[in-house]
This record gives C-alpha cells, sequence and structure tokens, in this order.
C-alpha cells in the first residue's frame, strides 16, 4: 500500500496507449446533428475525452490480458468459469453463481424468478434497466432512499441509505407477501453516485428479517461504495476495502452485478444467490436467455477477466486512485463555481442542469441540451441523466419529472489521466462562462423503452 501521508497517484504505470481524435468545433457541430444531439448516438471516433460512462469502458491490467490467453471455450464446464465462481464466493461471500453477458441479464433474471404481477419493488433510487426489469415482470418499483438523496446541494455523506420509515410504511400499505425483496444499490447511480452507510445496511437488514423479506443487492460499485465507509463512517477507518465488500454483501440475500463497472472488465455480470431454489430456477431461466449456467453469454477468456478483476477491484492502492480521480475533478469544478452534485460522488461529477442551465424549463430537456454544448465545446462526451432517463410513468404515461436534472461526467477507470481532468475542468468552465446563450431542445423521436438510449432532439429556436 502506498504511504497515507503521499498524495493518491495512479498505482500504475502505462506500457499500450491508444491515440484519442482531435476534432474541429465544425466537424463536432455536424456529428452532433447527426447524431440528434444526443450522446449515445456519436460515433465514439469523433469524441476526444469520452465520459458517457464507466461501464465496459476500464483498462484491464496485464495480469487480465494475460488471463484472456488462458481462455477455455469449452461450452460447458470450463476452467474460468469455475475460476470466476471461487472469486465470487472469496470476495463478496455468495454461494451460488451464473454469469450473465452484462448486469441487465442479471436483472432479468431475478425479476423473472421472483417477481409477481402486482408485487412492490421498494430500492434505493432508481435504476433505469433495473427499473424496466421490475415492471417487465408485473412488478410496481417504489422509491425508499432518504430524501436527501433528491437535494444536490445537501452534504449528507451517505446519501444513499434508505429510510427505514418510507420501507415501514410500504409494509404497513401492502403487506411483506407483495414485496418480494428490497433492491439496494451499493452506489447509487442515479443519485450520483452516492455511497449507503454498513449501519443503514445492517438496519435494514434487522428490518427485513422481521419480515421475512429478502435483500437484492445491486453490487454494480460496491467497492468503490465500500472505500467510502472506509474513509467516512466512523469505527471503519481500521478496515479494508475487501473485509467492508464481503460484510455489505454478507447482509444481503442474493446480488445482480454489472463486471463492467468495479470488476474492471469490458463485458461481464452475474447473478448470485444465497437460496438453492433460486438458483435452480435461475439455472432453468439462463439457458433460455444467455446460455449454458457456466457461461451465462460470456466467453471462457471474459469470465477469467473478470476474476481477476474482482481481485482487482478491491485493492487499497487501485481503489483510492481511482475515487480520487474524481474527487480531484470534482474538486476542480467546485472551485471554479460550477453547480454539481455534492457530495462528489465515486465514479462520476455530476452537473446539476438545473442550476447550470436555469432558464430552460425542464420540459426542454436542460441536462440533454448541456450534454451537447459540453461535446460541441471541446469535444468531451457525457451522458444526460434527468428526464429522458426518467422516462414515463408505466400506467398513467406521463413524464416523470425527477428532481435531479443532471449531467453525468463519467470517469472510466485506469483510462484518463490527470491532464484530461484539466482539460475536461476548463471546457465545463468555459461553457459555464457562456451558458446564456444555450438553448433547450425538443424531442422529435422517442423509443419505447429505455428512450435515453435512442431519442433524437432538435435545438429550439428561442
Ligand atoms: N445497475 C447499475 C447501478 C448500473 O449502473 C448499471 C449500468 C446496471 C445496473 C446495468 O448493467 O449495463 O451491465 O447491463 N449502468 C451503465 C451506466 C449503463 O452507464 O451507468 P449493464
Amino acid at each position: 500500500m502506498t504511504e497515507q501521508h503521499t498524495p493518491w497517484a495512479e498505482p500504475y504505470k502505462i506500457k499500450m496507449v491508444e491515440p484519442l481524435a482531435m476534432t474541429t468545433r465544425a466537424h463536432r457541430q455536424k456529428a452532433l446533428e447527426e447524431a440528434g444531439y444526443n450522446t449515445f448516438l456519436l460515433k465514439s471516433e469523433d469524441v476526444y475525452i469520452d465520459l458517457l460512462t464507466d461501464s465496459g469502458t476500464s483498462a484491464m491490467s496485464d495480469r487480465q490480458w494475460a488471463g484472456m490467453m488462458l481462455g477455455d471455450e469449452a461450452y460447458a464446464g470450463s476452467r474460468n468459469f469455475y475460476n470466476l465462481e471461487a472469486a465470487i464466493q472469496r470476495y463478496y461471500g455468495y454461494k451460488h453463481v451464473i454469469p450473465t453477458h452484462q448486469g441487465r441479464g442479471a436483472e432479468n433474471l431475478i425479476s423473472r424468478i421472483l417477481i409477481k404481477p402486482g408485487d412492490i419493488v421498494p430500492g434505493n433510487m432508481y435504476f433505469t434497466t433495473t427499473r424496466l426489469h421490475q415492471e417487465l415482470s408485473g412488478g410496481t418499483f417504489a422509491d425508499i432512499i432518504i430524501d436527501e438523496a433528491h437535494d444536490p446541494e445537501n452534504l449528507f455523506p451517505f446519501k444513499g441509505n434508505v429510510d427505514l420509515k418510507k420501507l415501514e410504511a410500504l409494509i404497513e400499505k401492502h403487506g411483506a407477501k407483495k414485496i418480494p425483496y428490497v433492491s439496494i444499490a451499493t452506489t447509487v447511480n442515479m443519485a450520483g453516485g452516492q455511497p449507503i452507510s454498513l449501519a443503514n445496511m445492517r438496519a435494514l437488514r434487522e428490518l427485513t428479517n422481521k419480515h421475512g423479506i429478502r435483500i437484492i443487492h445491486d453490487m454494480t460499485r460496491v467497492a468503490e461504495n465500500a472505500y467510502m465507509i472506509q474513509q467516512l463512517e466512523p469505527g471503519h477507518a481500521h478496515r479494508s476495502t475487501a473485509e467492508i465488500v464481503h460484510e455489505l454483501c454478507s447482509l444481503t440475500d442474493g446480488a445482480t452485478m454489472s463486471a463492467k463497472k468495479d470488476a474492471l472488465v469490458n463485458i461481464g455480470g452475474f447473478m448470485a444467490t444465497n437460496e438453492w431454489d433460486v438458483f435452480e430456477e435461475a439455472r432453468n431461466q439462463v439457458v433460455i436467455y444467455e446460455g449454458l449456467h457456466t457461461y451465462g453469454g460470456l466467453a471462457g477468456r471474459d469470465m477469467e477477466a473478470m476474476a481477476i478483476g474482482i481481485a482487482e477491484s478491491v485493492d487499497e492502492d487501485h481503489i483510492r486512485a481511482r475515487v480520487g480521480q474524481v474527487a480531484y475533478l470534482g474538486e476542480k469544478l467546485l472551485d471554479a463555481g460550477i453547480p454539481v452534485v455534492k457530495p462528489i460522488g465515486t465514479h462520476g461529477v455530476f452537473l446539476n442542469a438545473k442550476a447550470f442551465l436555469p432558464h430552460i424549463p425542464q420540459t426542454s430537456f436542460p441536462a440533454q441540451a448541456l450534454a451537447a454544448e459540453l461535446y460541441l465545446d471541446a469535444g468531451v462526451r457525457t451522458m444526460e441523466r434527468g428526464i429522458v432517463s426518467a422516462g414515463r410513468n408505466k400506467d398513467t404515461g406521463e413524464n416523470y419529472m425527477p428532481e435531479l436534472e443532471l449531467v453525468r461526467l463519467t470517469i472510466p477507470r485506469r483510462v484518463y489521466t490527470q491532464a484530461h481532468m484539466d482539460v475536461i475542468a476548463a471546457s465545463v468552465a468555459n461553457v459555464y462562462r457562456n451558458r446564456d446563450k444555450v438553448k433547450g431542445l425538443k424531442m422529435v423521436y422517442e423509443p419505447k423503452y429505455l428512450r435515453f438510449f435512442q431519442a433524437r432532439f432538435e435545438p429550439l429556436s428561442a
């Protein structure tokens, strides 16, 4: 481990480089128009610094690449599956493992297995794909995150916490039998990458045990969450990130994982459970949607890289530098007076578009417009996390109007340097200086599901 009195720095050196695309503003203007003002529809070769997502965008280590060469591409019972299973059991403690092609493959399985039509699924804020799978199985998502999470200015360090009173009220109203599980994300993406505290998880476990309700863990960024507990929650400073990760998992009954984030792979995920019956049903279903239960849509080499990435994700030097880099960018933007979600989250910095562009009403998509403008300014690609991402209420068809109207500057792991962070901060500051000129958008094409991925927009004239 590095000395704690020295600043964080990348705990690796660079052995291979990938040149970046440098473009002109005129080129970007054309690319943006062709993309319908949706950063998801830009070609990656037209992007300079890509902060669209931290999903599948990590740089793998030399050990992971070496592991790729040890792929055992057998249809059934590949050695890499057993290595992956052992890594999940060791680092996360779950008993049974089903690989899936990525996180939403696991969400599909768990939702089909556990949710019946009419069920309620409480969670610490929604995530787009997670909620959609719950709805497709006939469930209704209910938000039980603490109120502080909806306020970008609130400095509470654990804005991923569950409001236990909200959960108790739901149990009272619907009865425990209508609640197949509580869905808990570590960390909470849509709140700005905010962690849940261990104290809150323990209290939630106590309450759910009393009512015989499961906790299903969306553990996509569990190492980042554990690191924040180590740093900020009293009584845990002496514990390792790995130990805290293990305890967080132990407080839950099963999990879905997008290994494309914390676990440092470009593709992959899994479902895990401690219940034999759920595992058996998952083994039945996985062959319909993903592949055999020992590969779940992945090549053997992908499972090997994931097994190695899981171990690397809880390395103290890695996680300190990872979260440190995000905090570095966050501090720079705060110093420049830019409105961002506070405290700074672990996987990205989230601009508060309502405060950044107060002249654009939410129905004219201020976060979408801001993401487009950031791309135009210097070729930095970001993502809308506001009214477009929130979509429509499945029963009324009305747009959700989320409190948080955000642009996410998501930092891929081990990919960019501090100098890139400086460029990003300078570009955001430039757009902020000229914010009055940014105009709203109108949506001209709206897909039926997860519209943010493929929707198209045009600028409003006034
Ligand atoms: N849960 C969370 C908290 C996520 O952030 C994601 C993906 C998923 C589940 C679904 O996993 O993409 O592997 O199917 N988030 C990406 C993002 C897409 O950019 O935040 P997936």
